[in-house]
């Protein structure tokens, strides 16, 4: 059984009030609270275990090593990675994209080369390999979508040609909440012997994760957005492609020797780990992720998609609402326009009441240009929403649209 109420309890935060009425926390998409057993983790950490990683004998700094190391296995074993040594902490999705872009473009970009990402992408997805293939001449091609929020495999197929080198595309989009078929472009892209990075910054916290299973060559997420703290994220690189990618950047902990003319690298993973990385918030991502698999990803999975469709339902009961993306497979976020309000005057008021939304652009601005507005309103759900509060929302929001009326 998922007690949804139970599980409320070990987040401190969801009894808080704001603006004098009970937080309703419909901002998941942008980062998502923490429990208790995170919480205290950190607080542990600090107040008795704290020490650098990987450069002291003492008895602290052994233990804090050995938290970081059974943080790597944790999150080994929840993307059911073949080893832990493919497995890269990193401060974040956009450090872990932005690492495989500009290591892979020095190691395979030339000039006339092709690269192929979605219009849908997280400009973090997006910035990065514009940034790339102009430092190496190469093209950026995009697979587009429809009015839906469906991305066109077919002209995706189009896209190739014998100078596409990568691939990268976001599993589900923080606006649309579209769930990209990502099997299917995984599997056409190494038909075409090119390889292909998936960004999981909206996937990890609401889908099973096997990347075995999908056999793409990366995959990227953040700590907070999947209930661990911010300034922690995982690259997951086959080893293969990891042996071959030059390091990002240089430091302590990413050498094995050094002399004043050359250095030689250390080995996965540490090789792509310069500098003291954020120990404490591996530790704590290793307890957020200990806590899921307590729950278990399918249960929430279920109960998140019951929310989205009670959520989707109550907001097309309100006639001045559009839901912008309907595509049949959704998860986590619905975006969405009040008749005659702008995103921010709505969230402002809404903030009123106690609900939390996220309005704007949301790192997306392309798919902003293509549906040609200014932005959107968003709902986004955490394993923790109720369907009592997106009645709540939802009358509230039926409200202020026939004030704007
Ligand atoms: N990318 C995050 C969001 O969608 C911040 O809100």
């Amino acid at each position: 059984m998922y007690d949804v109420q139970s599980i409320r309890n070990d987040f401190p935060i969801l009894g808080s009030t704001v603006n004098n009425h009970p937080l309703v926390y419909f901002d998941n998409a942008a980062t998502t609270q923490k429990p208790q057993a995170v919480i205290d983790a950190i607080v542990e950490a600090y107040s008795r275990t704290n020490s650098n990683i990987h450069r002291g004998i003492h008895t602290l700094s052994q233990i804090s090593t050995t938290q970081y190391e059974q943080a790597r296995k944790t999150v080994q074993t929840f993307i059911n990675a073949p080893s832990d040594r493919e497995i890269i902490f990193t401060k974040g999705v956009t450090e872990s994209l932005n690492l495989v872009a500009q290591t892979f473009g020095e190691a395979f970009l030339h000039e006339g080369d092709e690269v192929i990402v979605s219009a849908m992408e997280h400009h973090s997805n997006l910035v990065p390999w514009q940034i790339v293939c102009a430092r190496h001449k190469a093209t950026l091609r995009f697979i587009p979508f429809n009015k839906a929020g469906v991305l066109d495999v077919e002209a995706y197929k189009n896209l190739f040609t014998e100078k596409t080198k990568f691939v990268s595309v976001v599993h589900i989009s923080n606006t649309l909440g579209t769930v990209n078929p990502i099997q299917t472009l995984i599997d056409i892209a190494h038909s075409h012997n090119v390889p292909i990075m998936i960004d999981g910054a909206q996937s990890i916290q609401h889908c099973p994760i096997d990347v075995q299973k999908l056999d793409c060559d990366f995959f990227a997420f953040s700590g907070h957005k999947v209930y661990a703290p911010t300034g922690i994220g995982v690259l997951w690189g086959k080893e293969k492609w990891l042996e071959k990618l030059p390091p990002y950047q240089g430091g302590g902990d990413m050498i094995e020797t050094v002399t004043l003319e050359k250095t030689t690298y250390n080995t996965l993973p540490f090789k792509f780990e310069a500098g003291t990385t954020n120990y404490v918030g591996a530790h704590a991502l290793g307890v957020a992720l200990r806590y899921i698999m307590n729950l278990g990803i399918e249960n929430i999975q279920r109960h998140e998609s019951e929310l989205m469709a009670y959520a989707t339902q109550k907001l097309q009961e309100i006639p001045q609402v559009t839901i912008i993306g309907n595509a049949p497979e959704k998860a986590g976020a619905i975006s969405f326009e009040v008749a005659g309000a702008h995103p921010a005057d709505l969230g402002m008021i809404l903030d009123k009441q106690g609900i939390a939304i996220r309005t704007g652009t949301h790192c997306t601005e392309p798919i902003m240009q293509f549906y040609g507005v200014p932005g959107t309103a968003r709902m986004s759900f955490g394993l923790y929403n109720t369907m009592e509060e997106i009645d709540y929302a939802a009358r509230i929001i039926a409200r202020v649209a026939t004030m704007f009326e």
